[in-house]
């Protein structure tokens, strides 16, 4: 991905780690924000995305999208829309599951497997890849735009505090 607000910082993560830097980013996450989580199977995307459900105070279970495409969770200060592209056959599907009534502005969309979805996915404000199996994980985060600037900047913190 290209842009102005590109850069890319990185960090090494076990899964108390990676559930620390999704608890930074709960802190700071606003209305509006779009996310793409990039990564393998079982690279750790779900695991993130629960971990920032929880340090945003969802206390019910938090399923893997991965045959529902969506799953939304409403929170006290936004809804959060989490996809799983993997078993689109078509990024058409999308469509007909209303995909753009999700991109709202009010409300935050977690992605994984987003490349499944291209052409009918919002732009990201902030990509989050996880690469790697066993205990631990490199962790990258990238900005792609000036409201996902925001968000790195409490990952870059957050990082350097570890
Ligand atoms: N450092 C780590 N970070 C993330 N997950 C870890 C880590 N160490 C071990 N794990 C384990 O790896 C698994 C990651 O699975 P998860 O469902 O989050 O992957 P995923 O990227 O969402 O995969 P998929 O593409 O299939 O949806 C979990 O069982 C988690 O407990
Ligand atoms: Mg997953």
């Amino acid at each position: 991905m290209t842009g102005r607000w590109m850069t890319e910082r990185g960090l090494r993560v076990d899964e108390a780690g990676l559930e620390a830097m999704a608890g930074a980013l709960a802190r700071v996450l606003e209305p509006g924000t779009v996310l793409f989580l990039q990564g393998d199977l079982g690279a750790g995307k779900t695991t993130f995305v629960r971990a920032l459900l929880r340090a945003l105070g969802w206390q019910q279970a938090v399923k893997s999208p991965t045959y529902t495409i969506v799953e939304s969770y409403p929170l006290a200060q936004f809804t959060l829309h989490h996809f799983d592209c993997y078993r689109l056959a078509d990024p058409q599907e999308l469509q007909l599951l209303g995909i753009r009534d999700y991109f709202d502005g009010d409300s935050v969309v977690a992605v994984e497997w987003p490349d499944k979805g291209a052409g009918y996915l919002s732009t990201p404000d902030l990509v989050v890849a996880l690469e790697g199996s066993g205990a631990s994980r490199q962790l990258q985060w990238q900005a792609c735009s000036k409201r996902g600037e925001r968000l790195q900047k409490a990952f870059d913190c957050a990082g350097k505090a570890r």
